[in-house]
């Protein structure tokens, strides 16, 4: 097992009613100015954001609200965040919502800590030096922003979607109450579970990953639990318990766990991400949809040169025993049936998006950051492969 550091700050308060302790909470990390940071529609309609304010109110906290935060979380909504809590004297940010508003919650706290300008934390000028204290009211169960030292933010202008990974932007606490998700949409239940598979997935896919039992049987435990309970979710949309444990995958998956024991740092391959942040800042698709529409076809691409790690997740997983190669393409095969049993597509077009010659090409050339990198680890892609891999999938 490789040497590793595994860092979980969080606290997660987990169940029923637990967004009723908000305001005790934040108080209790200090906050005495919040802001209310929230998406569309659903914490409203759902009463989430009068909850979220009496607890405050109960506990003696001023707050101000931004909302309209949209999925694929703009800048232009960071920078006016970071403007309003500059006027108001905001010391705390509470996001009540799914990744994207805790991503825009994050980001609003690195742009008021530090000067300057909050996008060269994310197009990688500079790195963060500090964040205001965050948490979150989780109310989806797919990102595991909640737990991660991830955000990521589109800018408008290039239509680019683009991450920044610190510890500085761990939430303080993350407050997650499965009955809180009962009330999304069915696509967007099931893009979340791909999501949660999807973060497994890309730590799975690593090539320094030589003994690591314990990660490897936690991995395998998390993937087969999302897939199971996202299809009693599918036939009971209001099962508490399977949405408690597809809550709990959703951060397991993207705390570090997963990895520990692996490639040092972050380790993983993390390409298909990569890929579908391009798909994400160009076309405005659901995260979780998109990285399944690129999967097969990024699979199917290392898969020839390298199996074996798909060839032990057969084994481990689905049980198919059989050589290295055969068990590698039936890997792939049963994910993509697992996808479409789910309504989640498993090509570009899919997801409504017919990509020309001249997209591919664009899509390619953004995602090695204009020919200074070549994303995954578990099998570098370049230009070329990174086309072919578009082309594949379309
Ligand atoms: O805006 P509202 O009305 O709240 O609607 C949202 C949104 O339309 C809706 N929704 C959320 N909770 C609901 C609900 N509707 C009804 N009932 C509820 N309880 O769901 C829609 C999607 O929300 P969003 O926050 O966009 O979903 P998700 O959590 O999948 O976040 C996706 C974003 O996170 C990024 C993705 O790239 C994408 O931008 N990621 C963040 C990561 C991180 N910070 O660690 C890692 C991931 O790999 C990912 O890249
Ligand atoms: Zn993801």
């Amino acid at each position: 097992m490789n040497n590793f550091y595994y860092y979980t700050p969080t606290k997660v308060v987990f169940g029923k009613n637990s967004e009723l302790e908000t305001g005790r909470l934040v108080a209790g990390f200090g906050g005495k100015r919040v802001l209310l940071h929230f998406g569309g529609a659903s914490a409203k309609k759902s009463g989430l954001l009068d909850k979220v304010c009496a607890s405050l109110k109960e506990a003696g906290l001023s707050f101000v609200e931004l909302g309209g935060v949209v999925p694929n979380p703009r800048l232009s909504k960071v920078r006016e965040g970071i403007a309003l809590c500059e006027k108001e004297g905001v010391d705390f940010i509470l996001a009540i919502g799914g990744g994207s508003v805790i991503d825009s919650a994050k980001a609003i706290g690195f742009g008021l800590f530090n000067k300057g300008d909050v996008w060269d934390f994310y197009s990688k000028k500079r790195e963060p030096k500090g964040s205001i204290p965050a948490a979150c009211v989780l109310t989806i169960a797919a990102t595991g922003s909640e737990m991660s030292d991830s955000s990521v933010i589109t800018n408008e202008e290039g239509a680019l979607k683009r991450g920044c990974n610190s510890d500085y932007s761990r939430l303080k606490f993350a407050i997650m109450n499965p009955e809180l998700t009962f009330t999304l949409p069915w696509f967007q239940k099931a893009s979340g579970a791909a999501d949660i598979i999807m973060h497994t997935l890309e730590r799975w896919f690593d090539n320094e990953r030589k003994s690591s039992e314990l990660t490897d049987a936690i991995s395998v435990s998390v993937i087969k639990t999302v897939m199971q309970n996202i299809i009693k979710i599918k036939k009971e949309p209001s099962n508490y318990d399977a949405a408690a444990e597809l809550m709990w995958a959703g951060s397991l998956s993207h705390n570090g766990l997963t990895n520990c024991g692996g490639s040092p740092g972050r380790g993983g391959d993390w390409a298909c991400h990569q890929l579908e942040h391009e798909l994400g800042g160009m076309f405005d698709v659901a995260h979780g949809a998109g990285l399944c529409a690129v999967w097969g076809s990024w699979a199917r691409f290392v898969s020839k040169e390298n199996p074996w790690r798909f060839a032990a997740l057969a084994r481990e997983l689905f049980s198919v025993n059989a050589n290295e190669a055969e068990a590698a393409k039936l890997c792939i095969e049963k994910f993509e049936a697992f996808f479409v049993s789910i309504d989640m597509p498993v090509n570009i077009s899919g997801l409504g998006v017919s990509l020309s010659k001249e997209q591919i090409k664009e899509l390619a050339w953004k995602c090695s950051f204009f020919g200074t990198r070549k994303p995954g680890a578990y099998r570098p892609l370049d230009i070329a492969d990174m086309e072919t891999i578009f082309s594949m999938a379309k």
